[in-house]
Formats: structure tokens, sequence, C-alpha cells
């Protein structure tokens, strides 16, 4: 299958409209250990549910672009990434948006649970940063953990990305809102009031 970008080791292809990639992400997002991660333990996905939240990327007919990271050719997690919408991260009081045309957001999970804590994820996300800059022309990239997730934190921290603002109740988890760390990186970073 023909890879968007990565390497020999780690490349990352689009996630395609086929059962092979819904039962892949079915299988992560059933496993307790990643729920706790994702929308909480009370919120896995079966193969129905996926279908619905990610067959419209992979047709196509959203924004959010799904893909697939593999590791030495075996499919290991889901990144996505889309281009974001202005004040979409309520960071508008924080970032003057008028100096970016084109914001982008991006998400992960490593659904193989061991290939966690190897510096496999901050790998990932450099890579997706210099895509995003240099394929999609993004001018600045958010990316938006709960404040809770001190692991996505560092290697969000490690790939680059700066802290600015806490975004209060942004997302519920286990059906409890909780808050998130906007993090975000620029070709441009001493533009940045950061945290
Ligand atoms: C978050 C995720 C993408 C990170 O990828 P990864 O390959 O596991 O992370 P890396 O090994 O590149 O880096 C992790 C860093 O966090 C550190 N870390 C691990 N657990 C930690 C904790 N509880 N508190 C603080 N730091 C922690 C590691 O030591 C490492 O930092 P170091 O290199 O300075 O020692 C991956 O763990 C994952 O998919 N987790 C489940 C889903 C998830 O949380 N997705 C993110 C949603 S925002």
């Amino acid at each position: 299958m023909k890879h968007i970008y990565g390497d020999n080791l780690i490349s990352i292809r689009r996630m395609m409209d086929c059962s092979e990639d819904y039962n892949l992400l079915t299988k992560w997002l059933s496993d307790p250990s990643v729920c706790k991660y994702y929308e909480g333990k009370s919120k896995p996905y079966d193969l129905k549910k996926v279908i619905i939240k990610f067959g419209p990327y992979t047709r196509g007919e959203e924004r959010v672009i799904p893909c697939i990271i593999e590791y030495e050719k075996k499919a290991i997690g889901y990144i996505q990434y889309y281009k974001a919408y202005s004040d979409e991260y309520d960071e508008s009081k924080i970032v003057d948006m008028s100096k970016y045309d084109n914001p982008h957001g991006c998400d992960i999970i490593i659904g193989e649970t061991q290939f966690w804590n190897k510096g496999i994820g901050t790998k990932v996300i450099q890579m997706t940063i210099k895509y995003l800059f240099q394929n999609e022309n993004a001018d600045i990239i958010f990316i938006d953990p709960q404040t809770w997730n001190k692991r996505a934190i560092r290697c969000y921290e490690k790939s680059g990305f700066k802290p600015i603002m806490i975004a209060k109740n942004r997302e519920l988890h286990d059906d409890q809102p909780k808050d998130c760390l906007i993090m975000v990186i620029t070709s441009n970073d001493k533009d940045l009031c950061t945290l």
C-alpha cells in the first residue's frame, strides 16, 4: 500500500474504507488499556461504532485524514490530521491567528500497547510535523492532550510542541468533562507566547 511519509522502520499510510482497517481500529479501541487513553474504559468501540466514526473519514466525506502507523510493516496504531478551523482550540486569546493561513491539528493512538514508551510516538509526531509543514503547507499545528495524560504531553514536548493554554472541560472522558492542554508548533516559534 502507498505510504504518505515515513522511513524504512516507521511509515504512515492512509486508512482505507475496508474491513481490514476497520478491524484494526476495533481491536485497538476495544482494548481497555487503550480505551483508558481515548474516550475512557466505559466507552469501548465495536466494529459498528468504528465504521460509523471512521467511515466518513476514509471515504473523504470529512476533513479528517485518517492514517495507519506501521512499524516494520506491521500496523501498530492510528494517526489523523486535519485542517483546523480558526479558534477550534479556543486559542485566539493567546495566538494571533491572523498570522496563520493554514492551521492544522493532529491526534495519535498507538494501539499495540507493547510499542508504547519506545520513542515511536515521538518519531511519528516529528515525521507528521515535517510532513504537514512541507507537504500540506501547514503554518501552525495544534494538539490537545488531556492534562492528566503526562506521557502524551511529554511525547509532544519532545517532538517540539509548546504548551500555550489549558482549555477547561474540553472533552468527555468516561462521560466526565476533562481539561486539555493546548500545545502548538509553528515554523516560527518565536511568535508564540507559551505557558
Ligand atoms: C501517547 C503516545 C502516542 C506516546 O507515544 P510513545 O511512543 O509511547 O511515547 P515516547 O516513548 O515517544 O515518549 C514518551 C515519553 O513520556 C515519558 N513518560 C511515560 N510515562 C510517563 C508518565 N506517566 N509521566 C510522565 N512521563 C511519562 C517517557 O519516559 C518518555 O519521555 P522520555 O523520553 O523523556 O523518557 C502513546 O503512548 C499512546 O498512543 N498512548 C495511548 C493513547 C494516547 O494516550 N494517545 C494520545 C492522546 S492525546
